[in-house]
């Protein structure tokens, strides 16, 4: 492993290393982290759950809360499985938190304060929670609370709402103050989105500022030199792979890789996502243009078939081995 890749824990939690798979709504399904898991993620995070559709039991919310095979914990290579929250109110996380601890699901739960979807900031929820630190330190103690400590809790951030309200330090302090094991930062501000380039000084200014607490970048990781550069450049404990893993889950392992092993890769994900039945193979289209872009010969026709036609696994299946190449 490299002066940059190691070993990091969270709470009482040891990850067997630092590149982690990120959080991504509509993506990071059982099919997706089990993918993730098998080339090397040390962790699991489920997209973002609503703490009220929780409360309510919900059958589409319960469903984003199951394991996968990869994050049961009477499997011994088992990784952790993280439930990541958004929500407004202390009390909603609170019970949203005992929905999670009566099944039994989760040994770390992470608060998303850095969703910047309108739909989302509106209810108070999201990146929103930035503009009162002293709620995201209050929704941590909550969890803390009722979890008895038992449970590592962490908290994503934006580096603020805009350019005129950087705030993330606070939001930071409010967070550690109040028992968070972590921080993950994407450097962008909730306003930004996902355009401009990340600036990662931000995580060197966080981590400056917590040394002995464990920080972790997010933002334009797209390759493991990507991620080892953002490391040694900030002093950050490890980085989260989003959309720079879609379609290339080779960023969480360390190994040289070919056209076919992408192709590889993408049949395992159809594979994957049949077995746990997330949702019609139909949804797998979207990952085509992430998967083929690392495939060096023309891919055009096989592309187009499966974003406009694949509906079967044997239309994803039979398109991608006729692309191998032997
Ligand atoms: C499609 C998509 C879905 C995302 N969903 C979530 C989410 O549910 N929770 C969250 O905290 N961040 C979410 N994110 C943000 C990512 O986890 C990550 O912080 C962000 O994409 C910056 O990293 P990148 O520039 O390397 O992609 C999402 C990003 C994308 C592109």
């Amino acid at each position: 492993m490299s002066l940059e890749l190691h070993p990091i824990s969270i709470g009482a939690l040891n990850l067997k290393t630092n590149i982690l798979q990120a959080p991504l709504a509509s993506y990071s399904d059982r099919a997706y982290r089990h993918l993730a898991a098998l080339y090397g993620s040390p962790m699991a995070i489920s997209e973002m759950v609503s703490v009220e559709g929780l409360l309510r039991e919900g059958e589409k919310t319960l469903d984003l809360i199951k394991r996968a095979d990869t994050e049961q914990p009477n499997n011994p290579d088992s990784i952790p499985f993280t439930v990541q929250l958004f929500g407004s109110k202390p009390e909603s996380f609170e019970k949203a938190t005992e929905v999670l601890l009566k099944r039994d699901i989760v040994p770390l739960i992470d608060i998303n304060a850095a969703c910047p979807v309108k739909k989302v900031m509106k209810t108070g929820s999201g990146a929103s929670l930035m503009s009162s630190p002293e709620l995201i330190g209050k929704i941590v103690k909550t969890i803390k609370d009722v979890t008895e400590g038992k449970v590592a809790v962490t908290v994503k951030l934006r580096i603020g709402i805009n350019m005129s309200h950087l705030n993330y330090l606070q939001c930071a302090e409010e967070a550690f103050k109040n028992g968070a094991d972590s921080i993950a930062l994407h450097t962008r501000t909730s306003e930004q989105l996902y355009r401009g380039k990340a600036d990662h000084s931000y995580t060197k200014t966080l981590k400056d500022a917590f040394k002995d607490k464990v920080i972790i970048a997010s933002g334009d990781i797209f390759s493991r030199d990507d991620a080892k550069r953002i490391i040694r450049e900030t002093g950050a404990d490890g980085v989260l792979g989003a959309r720079g893993a879609i379609g290339n889950p080779f960023i969480f392992s360390n190994n040289e890789y070919t056209d076919d092993d992408y192709i590889n890769a993408f049949i395992k994900h159809v594979e994957l996502h049949e077995y746990y039945n997330d949702s019609p193979l139909k949804e797998l289209r979207k990952f085509a243009p992430y998967y083929l872009k690392h495939v060096s010969k023309n891919t055009k026709d096989a592309r187009v078939f499966i974003c406009s036609k694949a509906v079967t696994k044997a239309d994803f299946i039979n398109t991608l081995e006729s692309l191998k190449s032997n």
